[in-house]
């Protein structure tokens, strides 16, 4: 596992920028995962602003919210067209689709899609209790594309990004864990103290499903961003 310091969050996304030019000049990005959530919105701001083209690229998301149609102000699929597809054109963009009449057959269908489309990069934020996309404490790392029910840290944490008074659903579908790990090169992004605790676990070295992010130990190509200096040997 490869780790880079930086400052700031704002020195991570002008990293990250370096990172997908090289990987677009040399011609290994067809195929990118994508995530949500605040740590994503300055990365998605620097390419925007950038000359950079996607316009080859296709584009998998790991996660939305089980109920909310694509328009609603909350859902995952909202953020990413007003923070990205919105803005720069890209070959093609996956979301699990949150509303499909049947789940089961919606999940099915989009790890059928990962498999077809091998991940080249795979960006992930991380939860304050260290789950990967929604994949909570607990859930196997042979995980595939599945219903997930949110915990409570997690429906905390994040019903503060609801901006109407609507209920946060407490399902999503997500990529599951080997879903993430099929992809060649992964990013993860850790910013803020608040993460301090979940970046520690996998610092410490030890997988568990106890902490999701723990399964990355696994993979032979994985860079880690983070302020949080002083947890990094
Ligand atoms: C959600 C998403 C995760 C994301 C996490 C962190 O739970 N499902 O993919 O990594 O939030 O969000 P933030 O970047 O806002 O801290």
């Amino acid at each position: 596992m490869k780790v880079i310091t930086v400052e700031n969050q704002e020195q991570g996304a002008q990293k990250v920028l370096e990172m997908m030019k090289e990987q677009l000049d040399a011609g290994k990005l067809d195929v990118l995962g994508l995530a949500t959530g605040s740590t994503m919105i300055p990365i998605y701001e620097k390419w925007v602003e950038s000359d950079l083209s996607f316009e080859n690229v296709t584009t998998f998301n790991l996660d939305e919210y089980v109920s909310l149609e694509a328009n609603d102000k909350n859902s995952y699929s909202f953020f990413m067209d007003e923070h990205l597809f919105g803005k720069k054109k890209f070959k093609k963009t996956y979301i699990p689709n949150g509303v499909a009449e049947d789940l089961e057959a919606e999940c099915a269908a989009y790890e059928e899609l990962l498999r077809q489309h091998p991940l080249d990069v795979q960006f992930l934020g991380i939860g304050v209790n260290g789950h990967i996309a929604f994949n909570e404490p607990g859930t196997s790392f042979e995980s595939v594309t599945h219903i997930a029910q949110l915990t409570d840290s997690t429906l905390g944490v994040n019903s503060q990004f609801f901006d109407n008074d609507k209920q946060i659903p407490d399902t999503a579908l997500t990529m599951g864990i080997a879903s993430v790990l099929a992809a060649k090169k992964i990013i993860l992004l850790v910013f803020g103290e608040k993460k301090r605790f979940a970046l520690k676990k996998l610092m410490e070295g030890k997988t568990t499903t106890e902490y999701p992010v723990t399964a990355l130990i696994k993979h032979s190509d994985v860079t880690v961003i983070t302020d949080i200096k002083d947890l990094v040997k």
